[in-house]
């Protein structure tokens, strides 16, 4: 097994070190533009290797001929967002580079599963897709699992109960209008509906809506990567450990949902092969049309695209 993580900036850098820590691969390939960057950090974790008991090559590069022939390429490059800003804002410039990366990594990798971690994240997909020539089958976005574990966690610090106990389904896109769904969110089986009540359940889907700002917040100078990096190495293990996993990915929709020629986080299980299918599961005419307004905002933005 071969990864390439393309971005070495703090997204990357994470999704790299916890691949090695996780020994998922047998090597890394850690790519960014700035000399140095990789080759810097790439050593460094491997010179961590020998304290954390992993095998995992990591190798930094500025190039992409050490990437060849990997079995997933994760592409976190691009800018991030500061306080002031929407994903949204990062749209132009992001599609410039993930379309870029996107090209050049699958002419080395022609069959590589793609994990997509830039913003606008939706639109991204998309952009990886139509540049790299991708099938959809064969390219994901991470936020679901992020949104979701956003939702988990504070679930779970409302409950005081163990995450490991609390499952939570965030689904659309990557934005404002996400869709949080406390109905199929639980605490070891339990409706969270029945354990929180309404009103506080409310505030907390809303600060998971507004999870990524609440960080770029805190930080100033960028966004989060802890939890990022987690939800893209989760994907990434269902493929190499062919897990069958069902978590809520970023991807392209041909009907599904009743929503075509876009983008938007669903239920997905996870393979070897990428996508092995869209789970559909039955929705309430507002959360369906929750879902059909955030997908509508993927495909506004697709059509801003220049390409
Ligand atoms: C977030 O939600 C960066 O979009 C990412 O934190």
């Amino acid at each position: 097994m071969k990864i390439t993580v393309i971005g070495a900036g703090n997204v990357g850098a994470t999704t790299a070190q916890r691949i090695a820590d996780k020994e998922l691969a047998e090597q890394v390939v850690l790519v960014d533009l700035i000399e140095g960057v990789p080759q810097g950090k790439g050593l460094d974790m491997w010179e961590s290797a020998p304290v954390e008991g992993t095998d995992t090559r990591i190798i930094g590069t500025n190039g992409y001929d050490e990437t060849k022939d990997s079995d997933i390429v994760i592409i976190t490059a691009g800018l991030a967002r500061k306080p002031g800003m929407s994903r949204d804002d990062l749209l132009a410039a992001n599609a410039t580079i993930v379309g870029g990366c996107a090209e050049a990594a699958v002419k080395q990798s022609p069959n590589a599963i793609f994990i997509i971690v830039s913003n606008p994240l939706d639109v991204m997909v998309y952009v990886a897709m139509k540049r790299a020539g991708l099938a959809p089958n064969k390219v994901m976005g991470m936020a679901g699992v992020l949104d979701s574990a956003r939702f988990r966690s504070f679930i779970a610090l409302e409950l005081n109960v163990s995450v490991e106990d609390v499952t939570a389904f965030v689904l659309g896109g990557h934005g404002d209008s996400m869709v949080p769904l406390p109905r199929y969110s639980s605490v070891a089986g339990i409706p969270v509906t029945e354990l929180i009540p309404a009103k506080r359940l409310e505030e907390i889907v809303t600060r998971t809506r507004n999870g990524g700002i609440e960080i770029v917040n805190f930080l100033k100078t960028g966004s989060a990567y802890y939890a990022p990096s987690s939800g893209a190495v989760q994907m990434a293990e269902s493929v190499v450990k062919n897990k069958h996993r069902v978590l809520p990915c970023a991807v392209w929709l041909d009907g599904e949902y009743g929503l075509k020629g876009t983008v938007a986080g669903v239920p997905v299980k996870i393979g070897k092969t990428g996508v092995e299918q869209i789970i559909e599961i039955k929705l309430l005419p507002e959360e369906a049309a929750a879902l059909q307004r955030s997908a509508n905002d993927v495909k506004e933005n697709i059509a801003k695209l220049k390409f």
